[in-house]
């Protein structure tokens, strides 16, 4: 309830709060993320989580965002049905993979990321085929981010992006971050954004093995965009995906 760039709205009925949700607002990108949305199951289909969501739009948009985004499972029904009725649109699939399987591999062609590496790693996306799948979003603790030039920048400076190098061409992607460590209290790593064909993800899925043996890294959360060929390499990993999928829904403001 502290925090600066977002609130918690909560619905009452008789003074007794009956459900609420939060959102928060990233005015430099000037989108917005909703979460949290909860109804006391006794006051279900009344239109409460309607009321908030409607509440942290116009919060939203009030802030400045263009934009709302969030995210829930492809199994929660009657979400999915709320956010329909609000003119929500799934505009991207994601997949939540673990591995626990981490062992030094050999990689031959993949390396953190340098700044020098910039302009060819955003030219790289651009024509990405998984970026656009994407809808150009990363994720980091649940949360789902527009990719633009700065995150990358971002990731490369804190030694946080790996990239797949052949003959002067990036021809592979891998963020990675620590958050879910940090958050949790526990010695893991997640991937936020996963991009490359076989050969190339197999190397760099080498490289981040190798990153988190060394570091004593216990368990990688693999979130990436579902994209069977991608899902297909880091199963082979030992990578292990959940039944549901994540779909992230947008709505313009
Ligand atoms: C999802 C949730 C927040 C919906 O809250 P709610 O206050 O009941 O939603 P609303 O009353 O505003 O529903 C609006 C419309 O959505 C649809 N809807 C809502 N719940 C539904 C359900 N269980 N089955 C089918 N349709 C449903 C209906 O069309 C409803 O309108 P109607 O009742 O006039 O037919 C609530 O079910 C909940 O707290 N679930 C558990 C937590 C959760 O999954 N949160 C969402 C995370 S993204």
């Amino acid at each position: 309830m502290k925090e600066q760039d977002g609130k918690i709205f909560v619905a009452t009925i008789n003074d007794v709060p009956v459900g609420l949700s939060r959102v928060k607002v990233d005015i430099s990108k000037k989108e917005a993320w909703l979460s949290a949305a909860r109804t006391a199951p006794e006051h279900r289909r009344k239109g409460v989580a309607t009321a908030i969501a409607k509440k942290c739009l116009e919060y939203a948009k009030q802030k400045g965002a263009r934009k709302a985004r969030l995210v829930t499972s492809s199994n929660n029904k009657a979400a999915r049905i709320v956010l329909q009725k609000l003119g929500f649109v799934p505009i991207a699939e994601f997949v939540e993979m673990t591995c626990e399987k981490i062992e030094m591999k050999k990689s031959q062609k993949s390396r953190m990321g340098h700044l020098q590496d910039l302009e060819q790693t955003w030219n790289f996306l651009q024509n990405s085929e998984v970026f656009h799948k994407s809808a150009g979003l990363y994720t980091v603790l649940f949360r789902w981010y527009s990719l633009l030039p700065h995150d990358l920048e971002f990731f490369i400076r804190n030694g946080k992006a790996i990239v797949y190098e052949y003959e002067n061409q990036v021809q592979g992607l891998l963020l990675i971050d620590d958050s879910t460590a940090k958050a949790w209290q526990e010695n893991t790593i997640q991937t936020c954004y996963v991009d490359g064909n076989e050969e190339t993800l197999a190397d760099m899925l080498r490289f981040l093995l190798t990153h988190c043996y060394k570091r004593d890294i216990k368990r990688i959360y693999g979130f990436t965009c579902k994209h069977n060929p991608i899902i297909f390499v880091m199963k082979e990993f030992g990578f292990k995906e959940s039944d549901d999928v994540e779909i992230v829904y947008e709505k313009r403001l």
